[in-house]
């Protein structure tokens, strides 16, 4: 085993969602789905294999966590030490720089890091797919969080072929694309991720549109991303978002994760573009909280006009992050 490092990992926003499992056991997602990684939002975390401990101990922001987030960071510990032919326990110690379980993708960033954390410190040298395959068991938005940029989650049919890499893009759209989060809430969803998307792929009428429409998008979001055509980006992301959300509204019982203010701000950014042609899309994950899509030359007006509407949101401007990273134990990271 060699010394343990932090691990650092960005969380993601999905362009193309990922929203239903065809196997829940393998984590294997019903559709392929694309993202990208944010600079501002990411979780630090270090991981210690030790036998002077019983059973694995997590813990999330100095609170130690037990239950059902504990069960999901063993399971990923699980196979780490299946590989390295290791049986101690772990110190799972995390922070999150992401509001955690509040729909700004904490799960993707926890686990991103905790793969690449709880491998290095086992003494495995594992490839960026491989990672990606070991955070999948913990959350499947993990998956496209080993790495920078744009990141597509190949759905696969088996563990081995259900992994993330990155997507190329015009290197100006990755330089100039901007993410305005638009925080109403950091406070746990009622439905979390897992129990949301398993209600919608099991009862929602639209699931299998959904499915279907995730496929069409991502067919036409390749060669838009590759072109650096901003708005066709954009477009296809909000319609995404929304067809995803849909969804829920159609499953058994009906939910959904929007606030009345999510769908003020989405309309009322689908009227601004209308009228003043600012390139400014909105997407929205499981959660109230909305992402606005826009390039830099526009990041005042977006900053201005959400000042002007919605004056109490908590604002955050992010752009394209980098993939994994690390740092020495021993040294304070924040
Ligand atoms: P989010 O929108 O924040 O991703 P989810 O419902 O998908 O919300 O996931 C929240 C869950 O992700 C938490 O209950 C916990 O199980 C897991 N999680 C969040 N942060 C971490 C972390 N730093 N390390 C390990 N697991 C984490
Ligand atoms: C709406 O990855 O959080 O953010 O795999 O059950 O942990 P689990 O769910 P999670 O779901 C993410 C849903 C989403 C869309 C996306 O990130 O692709
Ligand atoms: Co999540």
């Amino acid at each position: 085993m060699t010394a343990p490092q932090w691990a650092r990992a960005h969380t993601n926003i999905a362009l193309i969602k990922y929203w239903g499992k065809k196997d829940a056991q393998l984590m294997l997602p019903a559709n392929d789905s694309l993202s990208l990684t944010l600079a501002d939002f990411y979780t630090d975390t270090l991981v210690r294999f030790t036998d002077s401990i019983a059973t694995d101990q997590f813990a999330l922001d100095q609170q130690p966590i037990t239950g059902q987030p504990l069960a999901k960071v063993t399971r990923v510990l699980d196979q780490v030490r299946q590989l390295a032919g290791i049986t101690a326990p772990a110190v799972v110690t995390s922070r999150n720089h992401v509001p955690t379980a509040a729909g700004l993708a904490s799960s993707a960033s926890g686990m991103a890091a905790l793969a690449a954390a709880a491998a290095q410190a086992a003494g495995l040298t594992l490839d960026h797919p491989a990672l990606s395959r070991l955070a999948r068991l913990g959350s499947g938005s993990a998956t496209r969080s080993i790495d920078g940029g744009f990141v597509r989650w190949f759905a696969g049919h088996n563990d081995a072929t259900s992994y993330a890499a990155p997507v190329p893009a015009a290197p100006p759209l990755l330089a100039d694309i901007r993410v305005v989060a638009v925080v109403f809430s950091d406070q746990p969803k009622a439905i979390g991720s897992t129990a949301g998307m398993a209600r919608t792929a099991a009862t929602s009428s639209y699931f299998p549109a959904w499915t279907q429409r995730a496929a069409a998008d991502l067919h036409r979001l390749l060669p838009a991303l590759n072109a650096g055509d901003f708005v066709q980006v954009g477009q296809i992301a909000e319609g995404n978002a929304l067809a995803m959300h849909a969804a829920t509204w159609a499953a058994d019982p009906p939910f959904t994760y929007f606030l009345p203010a999510t769908l003020a701000l989405v309309q009322g950014i689908q009227v601004w573009r209308q009228s003043q042609g600012v390139p400014v899309y909105a997407t929205v994950d499981a959660g109230p909280n909305v992402k606005l899509l826009t390039r830099a030359p526009h990041v005042a007006a977006v900053q201005r006009w959400l000042a002007a509407h919605f004056p109490t949101a908590q604002v955050v401007v992010t752009q394209a992050g980098p993939g994994i990273s690390y740092y020495p134990a021993g040294k304070e990271v924040d």
